[in-house]
């Protein structure tokens, strides 16, 4: 009984200064595991922090030249043809391949030139009419010459031209999104 009352005696009669240094080894100690755990964590963290990231992060690719057929095919044209072409794009993650027509036809200076199939007022596909001899969209009337040029109807330009070149016989294009309801081609993807 006594020695009990003894023993609470020896621990309570413990230094003051030691129990604050133990403390502060304790209190040491847990920052120095707690800092160790958050470097560790950090570390493994990155890599997939990085990985969840990357479609975000990434830009995505530029559509690539897809060919349309051997220029020869279009040598002798006298009304625009029409040609599907396959375009690839890779955004983050997801890669997909659609089919875009476009029109071969001659500018107004007789040159080869390429025409997106999208109706520059709300998007719809423009048939080329060989009763009318223009490119007539069905949607709200839009009209435009062989060449793309606008001749009547809501959209605010012409056709839209695509870029391409002639690469070893074949005729490559590069097909591109433009800004509708305007009047100026500007290229949005
Ligand atoms: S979408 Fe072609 S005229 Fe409107």
């Amino acid at each position: 009984m006594n020695q009990g009352a003894g023993g609470r005696d020896n621990a309570s009669s413990q230094s003051p200064t030691l129990n604050s240094a133990s403390e502060t080894r304790r209190s040491f100690l847990g920052a120095l595991l707690a800092l160790g755990t958050a470097f560790v964590a950090a570390l493994l963290s990155a890599p997939l922090i990085r990985f969840a990231l990357f479609p975000l992060l990434r830009r995505t690719t530029e559509l690539k030249e897809s060919p349309v057929g051997p220029v020869s095919d279009f040598s002798a044209l006298s009304a625009p043809v029409e040609r599907t072409i396959q375009i690839e794009q890779v955004d983050g993650w997801r890669r997909t391949v659609s089919e875009k027509a476009v029109y071969i036809t001659k500018d107004s200076a007789g040159k080869l030139c390429v025409l997106s199939s999208i109706c520059p007022h709300l998007g719809c596909t423009v048939p080329w009419s060989v009763e009318k001899n223009a490119f007539a969209c069905p949607c709200h009337g839009a009209t435009f010459a062989a060449d793309g040029n606008r001749i009547g109807g809501p959209a605010l330009r012409g056709m839209d031209t695509l870029e391409s070149k002639v690469e070893d016989g074949q005729l490559l294009v590069r097909f591109q999104y433009f800004r509708q309801l305007v009047a100026g081609k500007e290229v949005i993807g």
